[in-house]
């Protein structure tokens, strides 16, 4: 069947429309037009891959996405854009009113920005390879170096490639390595199935890192889940970011482009008042210390131990008497702290419906909702309008050639 593509969805497969159909086209972009095979179909929509092109995009910069980048073969200026152009999509469903998107924040940076990357490691014939999973299967892309990933990172991938190549090994307890950097050092975490590790002394001896941690983590699926165990070097990488210290822990949340996260750190900076916040999700308070300059008072809460003990060790370090970071739940603690205003920075997930009458049976000046994904988004602040009414809408561009997104909306009380 021909088909033309109208427009790119929200995993950046293509968009076409016939006979009242709608399909999802891997590889397509909008404006082209090519002979396709539908790989399957439900009531009124289904799925397909090109076999031919008819009609390329002028936008296309590559042949095909890459299995981590599903907007490789997108220009980079075109993936603003598309980002651009969701947001506003959203936020035209969820208000009738005629809110300005602000310009969205970028660095301009299109590859090797990521200072995280976790990849998986499986054998084939009788050595192990390393690389990333091809569309959520089980097949390994093998890679020699990672587009997004930093300098650091790729050193590092570089490091264990050569390991891999040079012995037979046999071990099969390893499901996944994950790289962190600093820019400078690099952290590598093993996450094995078993504690016994069979090879761990040939690769403790062989690689250069200056921090390396097993993860013990039974169930293959998750990832970082399980105990951390420090094998060599330091316990943490050091960081500073917009004059501040931190601490990067083996689990600790850390957003993973440090350029574009200090740019929307600052932005967020600029809306901040002289009055008392709660940093919501916080992993290790990091937004809390950084608005701490401004904010009368911090509470910095997360869930996760790792990022509170982080949180403090860098509370003292920075000297500031003005945050504190509390181990809980936000669930429970946005109804046991008195605070004036609210930074949210919640998972994928969003707000849970308990949050959303809190914020609406209370009254607070400010809330400024930083958020990873645009539906979870759109859907708490269809409940937050009827109260709160939203003063800026601040694109950010973190992850090019990625569908990934990030917005700050900032809301006033009515
Ligand atoms: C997107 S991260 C935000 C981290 C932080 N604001 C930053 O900029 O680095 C989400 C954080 O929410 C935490 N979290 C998830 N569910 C939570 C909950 N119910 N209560 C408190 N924290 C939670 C996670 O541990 C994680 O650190």
């Amino acid at each position: 069947m021909i088909l033309e593509c109208v427009d790119l969805d929200f995993n950046g497969k293509g968009v076409c429309k016939k006979e009242g159909f709608v399909y999802f086209i891997d590889n397509m972009l909008k404006g082209e037009i090519a002979e396709v095979k539908i790989t399957k179909t439900n009531k009124s929509y289904g799925f397909g891959e090109v076999i031919k092109f008819k009609q390329r995009s002028p936008y296309r910069k590559n042949n095909f996405p890459l299995s981590y980048a599903s907007l490789y073969h997108l220009d980079n200026q075109v993936q603003l854009d598309y980002q651009m152009g969701l947001t506003k999509e959203t936020f035209k469903k969820i208000s009738n009113l005629e809110i300005k998107v602000e310009e969205i924040i970028t660095d301009n940076k299109p590859v090797y920005y990521r200072n995280k990357i976790t990849l998986h490691v499986k054998k084939i014939g009788n050595k192990l390879k390393l690389g990333s999973f091809e569309n959520k299967s089980h097949q390994l892309e093998v890679l020699d170096s990672h587009l997004l990933a930093d300098e650091v990172i790729n050193k590092g991938i570089e490091q264990l490639n050569k390991l891999f190549d040079k012995y037979a090994l046999i071990d099969e307890s390893l499901k996944k390595i994950t790289l962190r950097s600093n820019k400078k050092d690099l952290m590598i975490i093993f996450t094995t199935t078993t504690e016994k590790w069979y090879e761990k002394e040939l690769i403790l001896s062989e690689i250069k890192a200056y921090s390396m941690y097993q993860n013990i983590s039974e169930i293959e699926s998750e990832n970082l889940g399980g105990v951390s165990i420090l094998l060599k070097g330091e316990a943490y990488l050091p960081l500073e970011l917009l004059g501040l210290k931190f601490r990067l822990y083996p689990t600790g949340f850390f957003q993973t482009n440090y350029s574009v996260t200090e740019l929307l750190y600052k932005r967020v900076l600029e809306e901040i008042k002289p009055i008392t916040y709660l940093d919501a999700y916080a992993g290790a308070a990091i937004i809390g210390q950084i608005i701490s300059k401004k904010a009368k008072q911090v509470f910095s809460v997360d869930i996760n131990q790792d990022s509170i003990n982080s949180a403090n060790e860098s509370i003292k370090l920075n000297n500031l008497k003005n945050v504190e970071a509390i181990l809980g739940n936000v669930d429970d603690k946005i109804n046991q702290l008195e605070v004036e205003g609210i930074i949210f920075d919640p998972p994928r997930s969003g707000l849970s419906k308990e949050i959303i009458d809190t914020i609406i049976s209370k009254t607070f000046e400010q809330i400024i909702y930083i958020s990873c994904n645009l539906r979870t988004l759109s859907r708490d602040l269809n409940l937050l309008l009827t109260k709160y009414k939203i003063r800026n809408i601040i694109p950010v561009k973190m992850f090019y050639q990625t569908t990934e997104t990030e917005t700050i909306v900032v809301l006033d009380k009515m």
